[in-house]
């Protein structure tokens, strides 16, 4: 394995003796092109030790929420990052989790963020997308029982082996909004996971749209704000990239659906199986 660009990486350090740090940690931390460490005189004699060179930054409690947002601009430049905390593995508690959260604002293996995601689909998006290539009893790969699903998660299908299908005919969506809504299977798979979590973040209101909503990374989408009710109601303009908040949604923290419903989807379009080659 080598270090490829735009990937983040947690490095643990020794916490004891400097020689339990192991290869494939040194590795790392002298391919990458920046290592934000906790300490970054603490990293640099591990470092040193070993006759690593990195260019080193800081990355701790009182600096973070600004160094973030700039180690994520270095992420999506194409370049690698390394984080470093004094001993042991960046975890929870230590500066580096937002950084990861940040990065990785879905997480494919956290049960109950996909469980959620499953419930937040079925209630705020098979009104008018299916996700056809998953079936229903698939979802027992998230944890869930055969019971849980059909009490809670299957009001479009009697099986749980039938495909997860909108309740919604194609051809009225299509006079209703213009466009039919696709089906996530194939639409949600052509876009990458950031993309939506971007997307389901960025609706606003707009006066001059059929539905009054547009959206920062779908100029005039024809979907309206499927999660308003949770995640309340903003202005945006283009120009400066300012955002106002016109009123509160239910919802706090407001990215939780949209985090638990991008980890679903994603989690959906990677486990159903691959799509015929052309259609
Ligand atoms: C009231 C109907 C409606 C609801 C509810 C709805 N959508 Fe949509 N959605 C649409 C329509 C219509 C489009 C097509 C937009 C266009 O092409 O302008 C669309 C487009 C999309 C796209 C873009 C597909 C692409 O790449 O072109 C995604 C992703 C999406 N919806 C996700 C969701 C999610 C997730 C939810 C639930 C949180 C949801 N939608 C709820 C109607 C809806």
């Amino acid at each position: 394995m080598s270090v490829s660009p735009a990937q983040l990486f947690l490095v643990a350090t020794p916490i004891g003796n400097l020689e339990d740090v192991t290869h494939r940690a040194l590795r790392v931390l002298a391919e990458v092109d920046i290592v934000a460490a906790e300490d970054t005189r603490h990293t640099r004699r591990l470092l040193e030790r070993y006759g690593v060179a990195a260019r080193l930054v800081s990355l701790f409690e009182h600096n973070e929420r600004a160094r973030v947002s700039k180690l994520l601009a270095e992420l999506k430049a194409g370049r690698s990052v390394a984080v470093v905390t004094d001993a042991g593995s960046p975890a929870v508690s230590d500066p580096g989790y937002p950084l990861v959260r940040a990065a990785a604002p879905h997480d494919p293996h956290d049960l109950i963020s996909l469980q959620a995601g499953a419930r937040t689909f079925v209630n705020y998006c098979l009104g008018c997308h299916g996700l056809e290539s998953m079936r229903y009893g698939k979802l027992t790969d998230l944890g869930l029982t055969e019971a849980q699903i059909k009490d809670y998660l299957m009001f479009t299908a009697d099986k749980v082996g039938e495909p997860i299908r909108t309740v919604m005919p194609r051809k009225e969506s299509k006079s209703w909004f213009g466009v039919a809504p696709p089906d996530l299977s194939l639409a949600a798979r052509a876009r990458s996971a950031d993309w939506l979590y971007t997307y389901l973040r960025t609706f606003y209101r707009d006066a001059k749209t059929v539905t009054g909503w547009n959206n920062a990374v779908f100029e005039n989408v024809a979907m309206p704000h499927a999660l308003w009710t949770l995640q309340g109601e903003r202005a945006y303009d283009r120009e400066s990239g300012k955002w106002t908040e016109i009123a509160k949604g239910i919802q706090s923290p407001a990215d939780m659906t949209p985090r638990c419903a991008t980890s679903s989807i994603s989690w959906c379009t990677s486990a159903s199986p691959p799509l015929p080659a052309a259609r």
